[in-house]
């Protein structure tokens, strides 16, 4: 009798294990789909739109050779371009291996990056998908815009412990041509770390 009992319970604790488990299933596959499906999602054509940042301007007067060969004029459309290909090096190169994009409101990270992030920075093109980045072997790089100058991510790129001495972060020689000036990949990551966290100044 007592094992018969035993015996029923567990069977029921499996089937109601079970079930939960599929139900979560379901709903965690169908909840984001109803509920995040008509978020509005930002192109790069719409981002740009806003504002053509100066540091790109910048870059298309300290390498106009370069610049020129890559990108053409410094416009908008050229913007578009020049981020969506830095994104992809981003993506391609492993930054975000070392690199988180997301401020966290604890441990005093506001302190050290700026402002904590928000979901309504993520809603486009550029963050599809998001690169908020698991480990920090370097720093965050969300609002990384301004903090240096053009001149000092091409340097840091070329030869990062020639600006950070000490600096772990590998060199990027890909990135220049044979005269050690940027090519089109080296113009498109500065541009694309230069952007990120350039609403803030806004
Ligand atoms: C092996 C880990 C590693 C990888 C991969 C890496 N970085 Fe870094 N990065 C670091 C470290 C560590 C620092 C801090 C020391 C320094 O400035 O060089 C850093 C610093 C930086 C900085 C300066 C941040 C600041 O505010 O001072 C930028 C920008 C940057 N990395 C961009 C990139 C990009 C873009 C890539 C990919 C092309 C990349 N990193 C790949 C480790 C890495």
């Amino acid at each position: 009798m007592k094992s018969a009992m035993k015996e029923r319970f567990i069977f029921v604790f499996l089937v109601a294990g079970i079930g939960f488990f599929i139900t979560g299933f379901i709903f965690q596959m169908l909840g984001p789909l109803f509920f995040l499906r008509n978020i509005p999602m930002k192109s790069v054509e719409e981002l740009v739109q806003e504002d053509v940042d100066a540091e790109f301007y910048q870059l298309a007067e300290d390498y106009p050779d370069e610049f020129q060969k890559a990108f053409g004029e410094p416009t908008a459309a050229a913007y578009a371009a020049a981020l969506r290909l830095g994104r992809d090096i981003y993506i391609k190169e492993a930054c975000w291996h070392c690199h988180s994009q997301y401020v966290r409101p604890i441990a005093n990270e506001p302190v050290r990056y700026g402002a904590v992030s928000v979901a309504s920075e993520y809603q486009n093109e550029l963050e599809m998908p998001v690169l908020f980045g698991t480990r920090r072997v370097g720093p965050d790089l969300i609002r990384e815009s301004m903090v240096h100058s053009n001149d000092w991510h091409v340097a840091h790129f070329y030869d990062p412990p020639s600006v950070q001495p000490g600096s772990v972060m590998p060199s990027y020689k890909w990135f220049y041509d044979e005269n050690g000036r940027p090519n089109k990949k080296g113009l498109a990551i500065t541009a694309y770390v230069q952007w990120l966290g350039s609403w803030h100044r806004r």
